[in-house]
């Protein structure tokens, strides 16, 4: 257990996450200053990390690079070590806090850092998350049109497919442990893995 929040704190850590739940609190993009700063008078800064008690996670910690913040970096693009899908529930929320959002939401930052400034788990799982149990294709993210249609064609030349395409759907379907899916892999991982289709 102590192991796992260490990796939320790192998850937490990485700046620019909320992750609700999971109590790193919003905005947490500031690191801890060492207490440098103190308003008058009081021994404690209080309600920085909005009542997430930091003390004795100073010492546990994991290693961590505070000079580069890259999600990518720091944690790599790998398989979890288990396959995603025989995880246990609660597994499959650390796995997706401690790697999946921070890494998510540095590539979208970097696709659009006005739209995807903050991330959080409603990025892919729509603000009703917890309601559908975090059930995958979201219905809340934009319907993709059939593959082969004009519509399809279309948005093959839009600076967001190349996004999807190169960056979004490979990084996914590694960090479940899945093939990306192909011709030769039908039931492999691809764009409706998160999108559902217009009808
Ligand atoms: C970049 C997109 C993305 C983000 C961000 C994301 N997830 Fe996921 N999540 C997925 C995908 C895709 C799946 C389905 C994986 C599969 O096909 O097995 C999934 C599956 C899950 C599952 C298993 C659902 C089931 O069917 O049993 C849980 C639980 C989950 N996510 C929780 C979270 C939590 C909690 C967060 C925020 C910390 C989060 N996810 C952030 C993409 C995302
Ligand atoms: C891991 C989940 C995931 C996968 C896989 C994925 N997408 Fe997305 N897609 C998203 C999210 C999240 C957004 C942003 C939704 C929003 O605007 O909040 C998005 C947005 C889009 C948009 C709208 C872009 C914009 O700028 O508004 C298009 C088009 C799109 N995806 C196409 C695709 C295609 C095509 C694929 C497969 C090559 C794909 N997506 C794979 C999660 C995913």
């Amino acid at each position: 257990m102590t192991k796992r929040l260490g990796w939320i704190v790192v998850a937490c850590a990485l700046g620019g996450l909320s992750v609700g739940a999971a109590g790193c609190g919003g905005g947490g993009s500031q690191q801890e200053t060492g207490g440098g700063e103190q308003a008058s008078g009081g021994g404690e800064v209080a309600g920085e990390s909005e009542g997430f008690d930091m003390e004795g996670f100073e010492e546990g910690d994991p290693e961590v690079n505070h000079g580069s913040q890259s999600a990518r970096e720091l944690l790599g693009v790998h398989p979890p070590p288990t396959p995603f899908d025989q995880m246990t529930h609660d597994d499959q929320v650390y796995w997706m806090v401690s790697n999946v959002l921070p890494i998510a939401a540095e590539d979208f930052r970097g696709y659009d850092a006005e739209r995807f400034g903050t991330s959080t788990c409603a990025l892919c799982h729509g603000d009703n998350a917890e309601e559908v149990h975090y059930e995958m294709p979201s219905a809340q993210l934009p319907r993709l049109p059939a593959p082969g249609s004009p519509q399809w064609t279309q948005m093959q030349s839009s600076p967001a497919y190349a996004f999807m395409n190169d960056v979004v759907t490979p990084t996914m379907a590694t960090l479940i442990g899945e093939e990306r899916y192909s011709q030769e892999h039908q039931d492999g991982f691809g764009c409706f893995g998160c999108h559902t289709q217009r009808q």
